[in-house]
């Protein structure tokens, strides 16, 4: 498994995000495993919102160093708050761009994506999840690990060196690490 890049992000730029803490765990498992973690943190790619317009008179720079930045990865895990049971803007926001970049489609999309979220609630953002997937899968090509993890009552389970407290969750992000290099093997054929 050694050699493949995954690259990590979190679908919230907060303080203390919780959904960021998950993604640096993640990071620590992928590079556990033998595999590069790429940290990609949103806030030092801001795209504007995205509009029709916009796209035909001004396409964004930083939309075509995030296609690169995804193009070079084999394997995509995104850490994604639920907000209003769905997806928050700022990852809206993002595959809008990432899917207007003309002819990039397949390099970016085309690869296996797992998908997490931590959320205060007793669902732990599985419902934004759902629709993430959707998006990636009806529309955008990816193949989407079956198994998401999800931490409820995110605002208990860390410790303040932003460990998880919860067993079962320590676990989980550790399994999700191994399935997603194990699609990455069976889909990059390296
Ligand atoms: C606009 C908005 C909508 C939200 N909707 C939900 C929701 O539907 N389900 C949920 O579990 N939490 C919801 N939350 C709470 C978030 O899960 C919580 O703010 C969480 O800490 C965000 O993730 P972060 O810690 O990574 O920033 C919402 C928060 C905001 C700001």
């Amino acid at each position: 498994m050694n050699g493949y890049n995954i690259l990590i992000l979190s679908g919230s730029t907060r303080a203390g995000s919780y959904n960021q803490q998950l993604a640096d765990l993640f990071g620590e498992y992928i590079e556990s495993k033998g595999a590069k973690a790429i940290m990609l943190y949103l806030s030092k790619y801001p795209l504007p919102l995205y509009e029709q317009d916009i796209e035909v008179s001004s396409f964004p720079e930083n939309a075509f160093i995030l296609h690169e930045i995804f193009s070079q990865s084999d394997g995509v895990a995104i850490f994604c708050p639920e907000y209003n049971a769905s997806y928050p803007p700022i990852i809206s926001n993002l595959l809008a761009w990432l899917s207007r970049v003309e002819g990039g489609g397949a390099a970016i999309f085309s690869k296996p994506y797992a998908l997490g979220s931590a959320s205060p609630g007793s669902l732990g953002g599985y419902r934004g999840l759902m629709s993430l997937r959707q998006s990636l899968v009806l529309q955008l090509g990816s193949m989407v690990l079956p198994e998401v993890i999800t931490l409820p009552f995110a605002h208990h389970e860390f410790t303040t060196q932003g460990r998880i407290k919860n067993e079962r969750a320590i676990e989980h992000l550790e399994k999700m690490a191994i399935a997603l290099l194990k699609y990455v093997q069976v889909f990059s054929g390296k």
